[in-house]
């Protein structure tokens, strides 16, 4: 399925990010990772579901014997806002403690979420816990960021695709784009 295929669907604006600045950046923030972490092989904690595509691209973009693990968080809150109330709905296999952690996030918005998790795998006493989030949305941040790697600032709409849905769609697509469609009701 290419782009252009998406570009006639309605519910679907202009793109934010095309695939291959993803890929470009996504190169770059793999090598910075590489060289950053030499001689100490980070574990990728990749949120779910948003981060799935862009840790699957991020991971083979490091050249290090990185270990990766996954956990699933849900927010209570309307279909496009975040509350700020996490909910763990799948933990970590892994022990943190002495590792050298790095979250892999697919987009900050309110950074409430990322604040959450941070508090929460600090307690589990990890040598070191830094963040690599795709995507973050200016001017939006109620809660203090402190992010080590960042692909992209974006304007604050509402966006779908590599990784990210409404609702559990458009997180094939190859692209970041606006969602213009009807906002679900949770
Ligand atoms: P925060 O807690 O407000 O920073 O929200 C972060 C979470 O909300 C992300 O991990 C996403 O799951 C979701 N989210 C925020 N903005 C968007 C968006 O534009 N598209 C899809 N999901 C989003
Ligand atoms: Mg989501």
């Amino acid at each position: 399925m290419n782009a252009d295929h998406w570009s006639s669907h309605p519910d679907l604006g202009e793109v934010v990010v095309a695939e291959k600045d993803l890929q470009r950046r996504v190169e770059e923030l793999g090598a910075q990772i590489t060289a950053d972490y030499q001689g100490r092989p980070p574990l990728l904690v990749g949120v779910l579901k948003g981060a799935f595509v862009f840790m699957s691209d991020l991971a083979r973009a490091i050249a290090l014997p990185v270990e990766i693990d996954v956990m699933a968080v849900a927010s209570y809150g309307s279909g496009t806002t975040t509350s700020g109330v996490v909910r763990i709905v799948k933990d970590l296999d892994s022990d943190l403690a002495g590792r050298h952690v790095l979250v892999v996030e697919d987009i900050v918005d309110s950074g409430l979420t990322l604040s959450y998790l941070r508090r929460g795998l600090l307690a589990r006493q990890p040598a070191s816990l830094e963040v690599c989030a795709l995507l973050v949305k200016e001017s939006r941040q109620r809660a203090p960021l402190d992010l080590r790697y960042t692909g992209f600032h974006i304007p604050p709409d509402f966006v779908v695709g590599y990784g990210l849905d409404v609702a559990e769609r458009y997180r094939n697509l190859p692209d970041i784009r606006v969602y213009r469609g009807p906002v679900p009701v949770e």
